[in-house]
């Protein structure tokens, strides 16, 4: 055992995903994903964070077995991939960038193709598997549908109705809910917790820290192909302070206090003065802002999102990677 792998976390006992090490270096040269370890609980609906170009869907092709890791190793269901993709793969349901439809035939046409390639797959019961999961995923009354008629929202549910044509222990999901709009966001964000409610384990890939935060149980957050950190979403927010939130009319004045009473980061916006709390009883400054004749309509440490978690550990904003 070399030094590097010496000083690996040892894998944990009930994973779904682990990798150690994992990296992946394109022909061109480009670093996509740079030594990830990994770890995914069972029964976790787990977040896989990070913007644009962070190295999410390049993860997830390695952990599907669609190209080989540069080095490093990763695990799926406790067997290694891809050595172990014949075995490992019938038990995970993955939609990767998008489904790939027949435009011409109707969503219930699809799935009955769909499921006709899966040579593991009995014909005799294909017509009662496939209106399950049209089922599972509302689409029955659009079955009859040509899929190029469908939204785009209805296009992600095909694609998820075709990962649960079979019953499935994990599944896989990229950016789900890329490109709906609010509502469709909202349908299949309940979609997920359903799913994930009778203990399938769900991995689902988003660079939209609030929709992570609303349905994920863990997350994993990514940077340039590093992982940032991971954890259970609770613990990974309550890493990050929250901020200090005075609402007032009287501003300035609001953040000379502020400032007096050692509070860092003091930032105007509106009638909203924000900060990082300083390291005293927030009466005492509350109390301080008062007496200095400041018009307190709101004082409050708003609760860290998983946002403020990600700028205090990069040190910077959640955009595009270069
Ligand atoms: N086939 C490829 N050949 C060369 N470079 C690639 C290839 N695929 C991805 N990359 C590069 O690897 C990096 C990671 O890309 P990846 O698609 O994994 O990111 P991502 O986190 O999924 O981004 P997004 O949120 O935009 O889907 C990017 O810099 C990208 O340009
Ligand atoms: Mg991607």
């Amino acid at each position: 055992m070399d030094a590097a792998s010496a000083a690996r976390p040892p894998e944990p006992e009930g994973a779904v995903i682990a990798t150690r090490g994992l990296t992946k270096r394109y022909r061109g040269g480009q670093l996509a994903v740079d030594g990830l370890d990994l770890t995914v609980p069972a029964g976790s609906v787990f977040g896989f964070l990070g913007p644009n170009g962070s190295g999410k869907t390049t993860t997830i092709r390695m952990l599907m077995g669609l190209i080989t890791p540069t080095s490093g190793t990763a695990r799926v269901l406790g067997s290694p991939m891809p050595g172990a993709g014949r075995t490992v793969l019938p038990h995970v349901g993955a939609l990767i960038e998008g489904p790939a439809l027949y435009g011409h035939l109707h969503g219930r046409d699809n799935l009955l193709r769909y499921d006709a390639a899966d040579p593991t797959a009995d014909p005799r019961t294909r017509r009662a598997r496939v209106g399950a999961a049209l089922d599972r995923v509302g689409l029955t009354a659009a079955a009859g549908k040509k899929a190029k008629a469908y939204s785009l929202g209805m296009k992600q549910r095909l694609g998820i109705a075709c990962a649960l044509l079979q019953p499935r222990r994990l599944l896989v999901l990229d950016e789900p809910t890329n490109g709906l709009d609010p509502q469709g966001m909202r349908e299949i964000r309940s979609l997920v917790r359903e799913l994930a409610s009778d203990g399938t384990t769900v991995f689902l890939s988003s660079h939209l820290l609030d929709e992570i935060e609303q349905v994920c149980t863990h997350a994993a957050v990514m940077a340039r192909g590093r992982l940032v950190t991971q954890g259970a979403v609770a613990d990974l927010a309550a890493g990050a302070r929250g901020r200090l939130t005075v609402t007032t009319p009287d501003t300035a004045e609001a953040a000379g206090v502020l400032k007096d009473q050692g509070a860092a980061d003091v930032v105007t916006d509106g009638d909203q003065v924000t900060a990082e709390p300083p390291a005293r009883d927030l009466a005492e400054v509350n109390a301080a802002l008062v007496a200095a004749g400041v018009r307190v309509r709101g004082f409050g440490v708003r609760r860290a999102s998983l946002e403020d978690a990600f700028v205090a550990l990069t040190g910077e904003g959640f955009d595009v990677a270069g």
